[in-house]
């Protein structure tokens, strides 16, 4: 039996075909110009998902958030200010882990901003290399504050609502090395950030192209 046989079509081909003027419609200006503007209005293909951004400027002061109640815990005097201040450092750095999470898979379903493909090879190297790093430092460092914390046998929970069991126990050696990881790469941390803050900056400034504006809402030009 002789079935017939479907071509795999492009999005635009799928779309004219559905219209009422197929056959006239490939070469039709105006149909493109109303495809174009369709596309534009849904979404911006220069910006990033407004999502991505939500999270990624989140993420900004939630980071600022953990370094100032951690900070204002080490000068702070009063006991129960202190036992205050430590807690919400905790759970403001789960938010950072759980944020991360969920800014990953809201990447796995949104398209990537159109400035990057412009760029030289070498660009888009260094800034695939300091995003994965700050990707790393977001979920790296929780998790030590995670570890330390449990190995000070000081129960952990997830925004007060899932308590993490203590597979670590209590052990003092370990509770410093934790630390002083988790200090060591909360300064790597603010290095990468500082390094990326500036190219961002260049970008605009300078090489004056749509890397900064990708992440900024609106009609930023
Ligand atoms: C990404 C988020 C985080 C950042 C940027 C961060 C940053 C820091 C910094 C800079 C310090 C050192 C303060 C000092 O000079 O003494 C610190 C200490 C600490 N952090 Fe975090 N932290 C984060 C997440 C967490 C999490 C998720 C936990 C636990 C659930 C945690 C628990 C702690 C504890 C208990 C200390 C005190 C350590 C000690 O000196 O005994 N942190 N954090
Ligand atoms: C004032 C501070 C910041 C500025 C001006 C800034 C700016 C930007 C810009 C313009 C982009 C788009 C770059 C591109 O597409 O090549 C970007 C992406 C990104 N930024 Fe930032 N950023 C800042 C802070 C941070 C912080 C604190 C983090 C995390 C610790 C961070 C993590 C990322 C990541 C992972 C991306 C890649 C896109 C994504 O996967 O979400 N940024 N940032």
């Amino acid at each position: 039996m002789n079935l017939p046989k479907f071509k795999k079509r492009s999005p635009e081909q799928a779309f004219y075909s559905t219209t009422s003027f197929a056959s006239h419609a490939a070469n039709d200006s105006f149909s493109v110009q109303t495809v174009q503007k369709v596309q534009t209005k849904s979404r911006d293909k220069h910006k990033y998902h407004w999502a991505i951004m939500l999270l990624h400027w989140g993420t900004l002061i939630t980071l600022l958030a953990a370094v100032g109640t951690v900070l204002a815990w080490d000068n702070a005097e009063d006991r129960a200010l202190r036992v205050l201040l430590i807690d919400s450092h905790r759970q403001i750095g789960m938010l950072v882990l759980v944020s991360v999470a969920i800014r990953l898979a809201v990447k796995m379903f949104t398209a990537k901003p159109t400035h990057h493909l412009n760029m030289s090879k070498i660009f888009k190297v260094c800034a695939g290399l300091c995003h994965t790093a700050l990707y790393f430092m977001m979920v790296a460092l929780p998790l030590l504050g995670i570890g330390l914390t449990l190995a000070h046998n000081t129960p952990v929970t997830v925004m007060g609502l899932v308590k993490i069991p203590n597979w670590i126990g209590a052990n003092a050696d370990l509770a410093d090395t934790l630390t002083d990881y988790h200090v060591l790469f909360s300064w790597a941390l603010l290095g990468i950030v500082s390094l990326h803050m500036t190219s961002a900056l260049i970008h605009h400034f300078v090489m004056k192209d749509k890397t900064l504006t990708s992440m900024i809402p609106g009609k930023v030009k």
